[in-house]
């Protein structure tokens, strides 16, 4: 199948280089000029393990094609996706000017029948605002069809997500519209689900509430672990060790940040008010997962003066394999520590490029050794595998102190006290 997805972001450009390889015609468009070009010469935009390899070859074979104009994409395919950002705004409500200009353009350029892909996660209702601005727009009247498939993958393990998602979820108030989209995830070897099209849009948000709702939960155990001498590692596993539950998703630490969870908490409960339902559960996930932070720092207080201390940060990006870092708390922890008048040292495996851009009060270094050097304090944020498999007598040694604040629990207490670490973790 012909297909174009509009908006070469995160998802856009995951999903167009997975359907390229699956053996589709695809042509993925940006607005963003610049970012077109380096997607020509083989430049990604983002850090995904796997995604480079993988889109070269398909544009190399003449399978995946870029440009950054919208008439080319919309005229030359027969399934368009739409993939472009959905940010909040400040009260949460989702700012959907993206996904109007290209419903605004699809309509201008429709040049035949085409069914129009929703991928980009919006609110319920969304799926109609679409319909009803391609129809307003169409210099040419011809027929169309609106779908919801949202998005599921996971950045650091996208690729894998896309080729192998756990289920894929199809919304749409026309079966043959449906089909057509069922027709392109024929050969992944997944649960296909066709629902009714605001159902697949709440779809979307009520497993990323539900994800939050969990590690809100469990975090808030945490504290109350700490408060019992408890230990939230052995609570985890004994509560996640029932089918119903489930381990994932219940490892306590400093919060949830991302792209997704923050915003997709906020939306819901924001379009759920808009309704006159008053989602209160949500309201306190959000509320416990933004006082992490600060609860972290303030631990970190207590312990010890940070005024004048050198302190190293492990970990910029929001989660480990991943170099964003949109919502981190790494960024958030990092502005209480220099309002403390501390010296600050960041390493991060891949996000330091796109954290030089807007944390201008930090030394960076080169790797976690050079940053622990001398430093009185480590800080774990972000548990990249690089970290956990640290070698921690080295690190105890090039520090000047013994204070190890792990926001991620990613060592085990006894074996850091016996290297000599004065080690605080999350919950134990
Ligand atoms: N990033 C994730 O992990 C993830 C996972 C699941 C769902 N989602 C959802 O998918 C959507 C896209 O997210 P993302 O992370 O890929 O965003 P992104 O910001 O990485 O990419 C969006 C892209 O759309 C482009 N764009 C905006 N307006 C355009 C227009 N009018 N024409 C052409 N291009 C345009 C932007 O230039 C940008 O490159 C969002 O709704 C998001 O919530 C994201």
């Amino acid at each position: 199948m012909k297909i174009s997805v509009i908006g070469t972001g995160y998802v856009g450009l995951v999903t167009g280089v997975v359907f390229a390889q699956l053996g589709h015609t695809v042509i993925c468009m940006d607005k963003n000029r610049e970012k077109i070009d380096n997607l020509k010469r083989g430049i990604m935009p983002i850090y995904e393990p796997g995604l480079k390899e993988m889109a070269v070859k398909n544009h190399d074979e003449g399978r995946l094609f870029y440009t950054w104009d919208i008439k080319e994409a919309v005229t030359k395919s027969d399934l368009i996706m739409i993939a472009v950002d959905t940010m909040p705004k400040e009260n949460w409500q989702t700012n959907l000017g993206s996904v109007k200009a290209v419903a605004k353009d699809i309509g201008i350029w429709m040049n035949g029948y085409k069914v129009i892909v929703n991928k980009s996660t919006v609110p319920v209702g969304t799926g109609n605002l679409v319909e009803r601005i391609i129809r307003q727009n169409q210099k040419k009247k011809c027929g169309f069809d609106v779908v919801s498939n949202p998005e599921f993958l996971r950045e650091g393990q996208a690729i894998n997500d896309t080729l192998h998602p756990d289920r894929v979820i199809i919304g749409a108030e026309n079966t043959a519209a449906a089909m057509k989209v069922v027709e392109i995830y024929q050969d992944m070897n997944t649960v296909v689900k066709v629902t009714k099209l605001k159902s697949a849009e709440l779809i979307k948000y009520a497993s990323n509430a539900f994800l939050a709702t969990k590690i809100s939960f469990i975090n808030s155990l945490a504290d109350l672990a700490e408060l019992t001498e408890s230990d939230i590692e052995e609570i985890a596993e004994g509560i996640g060790l029932d089918k119903r539950i489930g381990r994932q998703f219940l490892n306590a630490g400093i919060g949830y940040g991302g792209s997704c969870f923050p915003k997709d908490v906020g939306s819901l409960i924001y379009t759920a008010k808009e309704f006159g339902y008053d989602f209160s559960i949500l309201r306190e996930v959000k509320r416990v997962n933004e006082a992490r932070i600060e609860r972290f720092f303030a631990k970190m207080k207590k312990t010890v003066k940070l005024k004048k201390k050198r302190i190293a940060v492990l970990g910029l990006s929001f989660k480990p394999d991943t170099d964003d870092l949109r919502e981190s708390p790494s960024l958030k922890l990092i502005k209480f520590l220099l309002k403390e008048d501390s010296e600050v040292i960041v390493y991060d495996p891949v996000a330091m490029d796109n954290a030089k851009a807007s944390l201008k009060r930090v030394k960076y270094a080169k790797n976690a050794y050079e940053c622990v050097k001398g430093a009185d304090i480590t800080v774990l944020v972000t548990e990249w595998n690089e970290f956990r498999n640290a070698d921690l007598k080295k690190i105890k040694k090039l520090m000047k102190g013994d204070l190890f604040f792990d926001g991620r629990n990613a060592f085990e207490p006894h074996i850091m006290k016996k290297l000599g670490f004065r080690y605080f973790s999350v919950g134990r």
